[in-house]
């Protein structure tokens, strides 16, 4: 197994262990975690999130493939996830879309973010990008690069 967390994010693991009552609650963590310190979810980060937690890899397989948000693979590209429910499409998910095509992202379809309120949203890693416009999404993919 080669992929061991690093002391800070072992340290945090620890925390939340206190915190939380079911191993199962740490795996959405732990996962972020191993994503956020190599840049996706190798086998080995799962095998050894399944020693910390004492989860089967199987069930945290089927939990990172359940998410958009994790990637099994390096990214060469920013995954930019787009909602496209209804209170996104109603105020210009469409045009978001649009705008998106052509530029150099992977671009995801998702069901609502639950930040109906702030629509049009899209998410890139962990983060919101909320109240969207084209020239908005181009200051946000250029801060990004
Ligand atoms: S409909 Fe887009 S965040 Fe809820």
């Amino acid at each position: 197994m080669s992929f061991v967390f690093s002391k800070e994010n072992l340290l945090r693991i620890e925390t939340l262990k206190k915190r939380y009552p079911s191993p199962k609650a740490l795996c959405l963590p732990c996962l972020w975690m191993a994503q956020h310190q190599e840049g996706y979810i190798s086998i080995d980060a799962i095998d050894t999130i399944s020693e910390e937690i004492g989860i089967a890899p199987m069930e945290i397989y089927g939990v990172v493939t359940f998410y958009t948000m994790f990637h099994l693979e390096p990214q060469d590209k920013l995954n930019v996830q787009v909602c496209k429910t209804l209170s996104c499409k109603l105020c210009g998910s469409d045009e978001i879309l649009k705008h998106l095509e052509g530029k150099d992202v992977k671009i995801s379809h998702v069901e609502c973010l639950g930040s109906c309120g702030t629509a049009p949203v899209m998410q890139i890693d962990d983060v919101y990008y909320e109240e969207l416009n084209p020239e908005k999404v181009d200051e946000i993919l250029k801060s990004l690069r």
